[in-house]
């Protein structure tokens, strides 16, 4: 036994109670209590009281540890929320109080599990605070209706995310892995010698879109054409497809808009559309990454960290979600997960932009298809409701902004006031799952990642003396070439 129910500000209730306990119960950790069944609940905040103390007067007469062994009748006192029973391997809600008096037991760690809905051969994320049960969560359930990854800066969301692809990429069985990474934050994954192997990573140089795999109505989502534009554009792909070169580029492309009769003021716009696109240096005649790279238990990192044109991170962040999400839907490449970092840049909720719509379509239809979308954004309130509302599984770190924490608790059901109220003070690498993976709120810590960790997040300090240290040994060399 460690607790006791007691009777406190109108509890216990059939959702709350308050028990005593010899200060073995730490906040967030489970019991239970129940012949026929066992009801689970947990600690949501713990309390000291010692009625010594509570008289201000006579405290400040006479300070009553120089006559009483006070602290002694110091007693630990801890709130706990009612999950519900556990009856012959079923869930079922809790309709009663417990009586006071009930005496409770530290919950068991097997029964926790189930009771959570973690998986034993999940993806090991870390471990449930407070219990010594290992935080697995099922593959399908996380991964298929979509998930996000939502905490201020700093909270360690990239960290949470790396752990994650640490686990698809250490499984047998994994979906093919396309990281939208603006900030490379995930490039260290080809740098480390137990992944390297399974990970490509595709800087501002190497991603090219093949000019004969758009359309008019694709350039027409990337750069706005007029109706009389776009049918002019869809003419001058219909010739080049007809004619005996099919490995065309944007040069042919443009010949054709020079050549064919239309209207002299359309052809300037196609013609100075055609003139941006060759501006962003990423059309060309193959697709890079190709469909080919999208294999099981690969990781294809689109670093856009050296990318300063913004729409051309709108374009190919648009461009490739469509083209795999396509190339999935008849069966061409293997169940993907697209990972986008900084999600309220590519799918913000004010304006349109090319990569918002396929994600959005992505959120919306991806999932019948095992074609899914990880969001990662420390703006939720900017972040497109549609696509975020569509994201059954979230992993909030620590937010403290209102704004975001109320949308965030708007877009989730399950989220009690109590969990809401916990989020602004997680410590970082802690997160509280909901959602579809899980049964119920679970508040996790999240492990160590295995793999290297990148420079991109240093601190200031790390920085500067490996700057100068590099100073330092440049100086040398210097000075031994001289
Ligand atoms: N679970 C964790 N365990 C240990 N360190 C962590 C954990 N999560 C985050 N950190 C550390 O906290 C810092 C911020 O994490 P990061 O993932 O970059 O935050 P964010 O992406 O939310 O801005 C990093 O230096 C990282 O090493
Ligand atoms: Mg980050």
């Amino acid at each position: 036994m460690v607790g006791t129910v007691i009777v406190k500000e109108e509890t216990p209730t059939s959702q709350e109670f308050f028990f005593v306990h010899e200060g073995s119960v730490g906040k967030g950790g489970y019991v239970e209590y129940g012949e026929d069944g066992k009801v689970i609940a947990r600690v949501s905040e713990v309390y000291k009281a010692n009625e010594y103390f509570e008289d201000a007067e006579s405290i400040s007469e006479s300070d009553p540890r120089e006559s009483f062994p006070v602290d002694d009748w110091e007693v630990s006192i801890a709130r706990a929320q009612i999950m519900g029973c556990f009856r012959e391997g079923m869930i079922e809600r809790v309709n009663e109080a417990p009586a006071p008096g009930t005496e409770l037991d530290m919950a068991d760690p097997g029964r926790v599990e189930k009771f959570l809905g973690l998986a034993e051969n999940g993806l090991k994320l870390g471990e449930v605070q407070q219990q010594d049960v290992d935080a697995n969560f099922d593959l399908t359930d996380t991964l298929q209706k979509h998930f996000a990854i939502l905490a201020q800066s700093g909270a360690g969301k990239s960290y949470t995310a790396s752990v994650l692809l640490e686990e698809l990429l250490d499984r047998e069985n994994a979906p093919a892995i396309l990281a939208v990474d603006p900030h490379g934050d995930y490039t260290c994954f080809a740098e480390d010698k137990n992944y390297m192997k399974d990970v490509k990573v595709f800087r501002d140089d190497d991603v090219s879109i093949a000019v004969n795999n758009l359309s008019a109505d694709k350039v027409d989502a990337y750069f706005d054409l007029t109706p009389a534009q776009r049918r002019e554009l869809s003419k001058a792909f219909s010739e080049l497809e007809k004619g005996e070169n099919s490995d065309y580029g944007l040069r042919e492309l443009r010949s054709v808009v020079e050549e064919r009769e239309m209207n002299s003021s359309t052809r300037y716009v196609l013609l100075d559309t055609l003139r941006e696109m060759a501006s962003m240096q990423v059309f060309g005649k193959t697709d890079s990454p190709s469909p080919n790279d999208m294999e099981p238990g690969k990781l294809n990192i689109i670093d856009l960290s050296e990318t300063i044109n913004h729409r051309k991170k709108q374009v190919v962040t648009a461009y490739f979600g469509r083209r795999f999400f396509r190339l999935r839907r008849s069966e061409s490449i293997p169940p993907f997960l697209m990972l986008v970092e900084e999600a309220h840049n590519f799918a913000p909720e004010k304006q349109p932009s090319p990569s918002k719509t396929v994600i959005e379509k992505l959120a919306r239809e991806g999932r019948k298809f095992h074609a899914s979308i990880g969001l990662i954004s420390q703006r939720p309130v900017k972040l497109s409701t549609t696509a975020l509302s569509q994201c059954n599984t979230k992993f909030i770190l620590r937010v403290t902004n209102p704004n975001d924490l109320e949308h965030i608790s708007q877009s989730s059901e399950g989220i009690t006031s109590d969990v809401k109220n916990q989020i602004p003070g997680l410590k970082t690498g802690e997160s509280i799952v909901i959602g579809e993976a899980v049964n119920y709120p679970t508040f996790i810590d999240v492990r160590e990642r295995r793999s290297e960790e990148s420079g991109a997040g240093e601190g200031l300090e790390d920085t500067l003396e490996e700057w100068k240290q590099e100073q330092e040994s440049m100086d040398e060399d210097a000075e031994a070439f001289m």
